[in-house]
């Protein structure tokens, strides 16, 4: 199919292309906000019927040649995983020569907005967009959605479109450079799903130790969630507590020999992680052959 011609000026909303968790839920939150969502692009069409179904607007539409409609959206917003975002990009410009006027956000937390260069080449103004919160599924990043930060890199037009979005639900905004987004991106990653990789550590751990199943993980996130806290009002150093901090070396031997013996995988997790603490805690190294 040739590419159209038309420049015709664009209708006011938005078009979501990669309806998964996050695309479907900022479609959610953003028809909330008043702002029309006019398509759900996805790969197959029970896909997009279903996306337009738990965003409550747009029209589904199938991503390919006969998705040209999306060119009549002032805004696309790409929430395809961070694999396709360079090729849907390709894709989506293909449908028209000119697409000047035109605002394309990508929401991928690793990749800068250049990885939109086929729309930009051809006129559109592009961004990143990136919210730093986790969304495991659309009905949790309705709610997290709400009142988080969101890293933004780009053009200045698509980064006015960002702006607006960010205020209509309630965040804050904050720069990145393209050049540092994979920095960037390991940093949201160290401290998300490592998080959630520790806790099931610890929950397997508690489990063995005799901790009722019902108990262990609302018991963990109540620890992880003053843990947090503390580390926000007090910073890393005094936010630490512990046997590192106190320097007691007994009660770490004894945890390394508990470890040793029932969940050998966790102890080099366990003497990493001891010595950036006793790094942070300022403390003297530990004594020879503990580590
Ligand atoms: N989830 C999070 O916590 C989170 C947080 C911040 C930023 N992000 C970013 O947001 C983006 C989406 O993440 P997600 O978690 O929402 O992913 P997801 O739930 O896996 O959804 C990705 C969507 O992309 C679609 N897709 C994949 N390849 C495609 C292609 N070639 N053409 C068209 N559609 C394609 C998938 O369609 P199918 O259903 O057909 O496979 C799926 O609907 C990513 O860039 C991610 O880094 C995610």
């Amino acid at each position: 199919m040739k590419p159209s011609k038309r420049t015709s000026p664009p209708q006011n909303g938005v078009a979501i292309v990669g309806p998964g968790r996050l695309g479907q839920a900022l479609g959610r939150l953003l028809a909330q906000a008043k702002v029309p969502v006019l398509f759900v692009a996805a790969r197959r069409a029970s896909k997009a019927r279903r996306a337009v179904r738990f965003i409550g607007r747009g029209r589904p539409l199938t991503v390919g040649p006969s998705a040209a409609a999306l060119t009549q959206a002032a805004v696309i917003l790409l929430t395809t995983s961070d694999g396709a975002v360079a090729s849907v990009a390709k894709d989506i410009a293909g449908l028209a020569e000119n697409w000047a006027g035109r605002v394309v956000l990508h929401t991928s937390g690793s990749l800068p907005s250049s990885a939109l260069l086929p729309l930009k080449r051809r006129g559109a103004s592009v961004c990143s967009l990136h919210p730093f919160q986790t969304v495991p599924s659309a009905r949790a990043g309705v709610r997290s959605l709400k009142g988080c930060c969101w890293g933004v890199e780009g053009d200045a037009q698509a980064r006015k479109v960002a702006s607006r979005f960010v205020r209509l639900l309630g965040g804050v905004e904050f720069r990145v450079r393209p050049e540092s987004k994979t920095l960037y991106h390991a940093a949201a990653f160290l401290s998300c799903p490592t998080i959630v990789m520790l806790m099931e550590r610890s929950r397997l751990l508690l489990r063995k130790s005799g901790v009722p199943a019902r108990m262990a993980r609302p018991m963990l996130a109540k620890f992880v969630a003053e843990t947090a806290r503390n580390f926000a009002d007090l910073g890393a150093r005094r936010a630490l507590t512990g046997p590192a901090v106190r320097g007691d070396w007994k009660t770490i031997r004894r945890h390394l020999t508990a470890l040793r013996r029932s969940s050998p995988k966790t102890v080099p997790v366990y003497r990493v992680l001891l010595r950036e603490m006793l790094r942070l805690a300022g403390r003297q190294r530990p004594p020879r052959g503990l580590l």
